[in-house]
């Protein structure tokens, strides 16, 4: 079984809040979605591995440490995208790679139209989708990453619901997810509960 990590911050809190309120409109939603995945974004890179570097201050020699390990960050395709640009602006080198993955909404399962990857070999893979709901669409963007050579992936989500959790454990249980809210649970529409609605409907004004 995998581990949970709920993201704990006052200002997480007050940035969920406003995700959630159905008020709040697209531009605003992109700004938070940019403010919590930043969050989340750190958290769940808390445990890079770093390497010492020999360097010089304008007063002495002193050894620091700089980045180690090589990063790929992979949205799921659409509402992913809005997560992704805190990866690189934190992470000068990042690979990005695309899964298009889309519900159908009559049966809640997902369809993958899309697969676009970097080299995935030795990486640390971060998934960015804002919902993991199901677990469907989360699952089946692993089984791509992990047939493409991934074996380091870590889930990043904004909202989840234990159905989710559990789902993508049953299949990857090496898999640690990092959220900023976990949810009640999921309705009889497969949508989270008390959620926030569509993610890419809010994001993108559709
Ligand atoms: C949403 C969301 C996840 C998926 C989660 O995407 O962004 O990808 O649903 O649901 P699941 O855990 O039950 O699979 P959606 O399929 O609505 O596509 P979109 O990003 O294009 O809006
Ligand atoms: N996808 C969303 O965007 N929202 C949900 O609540 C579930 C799946």
């Amino acid at each position: 079984m995998g581990t949970l990590h709920v993201l704990e911050h006052p200002l997480a809190a007050h940035i969920i809040t406003h995700l959630r309120d159905e008020r709040t409109k697209p531009i605003t939603f992109r700004t938070l979605t940019y403010q919590i995945s930043l969050l989340l974004a750190l958290e769940a890179t808390r445990d890079l591995g770093v390497r010492p570097r020999e360097i010089a201050t304008p007063l002495e020699a002193c050894t620091g440490e700089v980045l180690g390990a090589s990063l790929a960050v992979v949205p799921i395709l659409r509402a992913g995208i809005g997560m992704v640009q805190p990866f690189t602006d934190l992470f000068p080198d990042v690979s990005v790679g695309y899964v298009g993955l889309e519900r159908d909404h009559k049966t809640a399962i997902a369809r993958n139209y899309y697969c676009k990857l970097p080299p995935l070999e030795g990486k640390r893979v971060f998934i960015v989708d804002p919902m993991l709901a199901t677990g469907g669409s989360a699952t089946q963007a692993i089984d791509v990453l992990k047939r493409k050579g991934a074996d380091n992936v870590t889930l990043v989500c904004i909202v989840s619901a234990p159905e989710g959790a559990r789902a993508v454990w049953a299949a990857h249980g090496d898999v640690e997810i990092f959220t900023a809210a976990h949810d009640r649970c999921l309705n009889a529409r497969k949508y989270i509960l008390p959620g926030l609605g569509d993610f890419g409907d809010r994001l993108y004004g559709t």
